[in-house]
């Protein structure tokens, strides 16, 4: 069975990262347009690097919980192939013995020259005048996709959904796009499609399966469930 997996921040909730959306979510507190466009990094760079600098410090101190480390649990002992793409920037899964992440909308543990396209391991904390180890430009930034540019990974992504057998959407809302859109392009491909999230998503409609509640405690009962009809 090929599996393809679809996380967003609802699965690091538990690990004290803030999602996006909920009440008390980053984009209550933030405009996104200040901080996650291109244009809000050319306006005012400074603080763009300080929202990534404390997403950086947040998730160095943060540990995996129990979604993340059943995900990698999954990919190690089922006999299929298990895709895992995530939305989130973080490095929880990686630190939970995932392998393969395809990280589509970037990591903050990471840095990208926006002169050269270098890329290498983000330092503690970025200023807007560190000069990039390859070419020396200061025209360093994290490396995340903002909104208004093209997610990483999509043809790759777009490979496993059509070829996938069921397609699970965890700890998301569904409704950033391309990202929400994976749910009807594996049900296109024939695929089970589940939903595993706190409360309805706005794409809970698409999946022929939904469980609501907390990722550290359906998603290892849905490992558990997917690893014993494999034996
Ligand atoms: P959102 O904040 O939009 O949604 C998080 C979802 O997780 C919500 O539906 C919550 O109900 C759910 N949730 C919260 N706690 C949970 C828990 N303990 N267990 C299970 N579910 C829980 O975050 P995303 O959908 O990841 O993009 O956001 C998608 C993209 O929008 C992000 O990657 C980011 C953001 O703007 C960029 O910055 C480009």
């Amino acid at each position: 069975m090929n599996i393809v997996i679809l996380t967003g921040a609802g699965i690091s909730a538990e690990s004290g990262l803030g999602t996006f959306r909920d009440i008390d979510g980053l984009w209550t507190k933030y405009d996104l347009n200040d901080v996650a466009t291109p244009e809000g990094f050319a306006r005012n760079p400074d603080l763009v690097h300080q929202f990534y600098n404390a997403r950086r410090m947040n998730c160095r101190t943060a540990l995996p919980n129990d979604a993340h480390t059943a995900l990698a649990r999954l990919q190690r002992d089922c006999p299929g192939e298990v895709d895992l793409v995530t939305q989130n920037i973080d490095d929880l899964h990686e630190r939970a013995g995932s392998r393969s992440v395809w990280h589509m909308h970037g990591e903050v543990t990471r840095a990208l020259c926006d002169a050269c396209g270098h890329r290498w391991d983000a330092p503690e904390r970025m200023e807007p005048s560190d000069p990039c180890p390859a070419c020396e430009a200061a025209a360093t930034r994290p490396d995340v996709v903002w909104f208004g540019e093209i997610p990483y990974f999509l043809d790759e992504i777009q490979d496993r959904l059509e070829r996938s057998d069921l397609f699970v959407s965890i700890g998301t809302s569904g409704s950033v796009y391309p990202a929400a859109g994976f749910v009807a392009i594996a049900a296109g491909a024939g695929a089970q499609t589940l939903e595993l999230n706190l409360e309805p998503s706005d794409s809970s409609s698409a999946f022929t399966e939904i469980r609501h509640g907390k990722a550290s405690e359906l998603v290892p009962a849905w490992v558990n469930e997917v690893l014993a009809s494999a034996k």
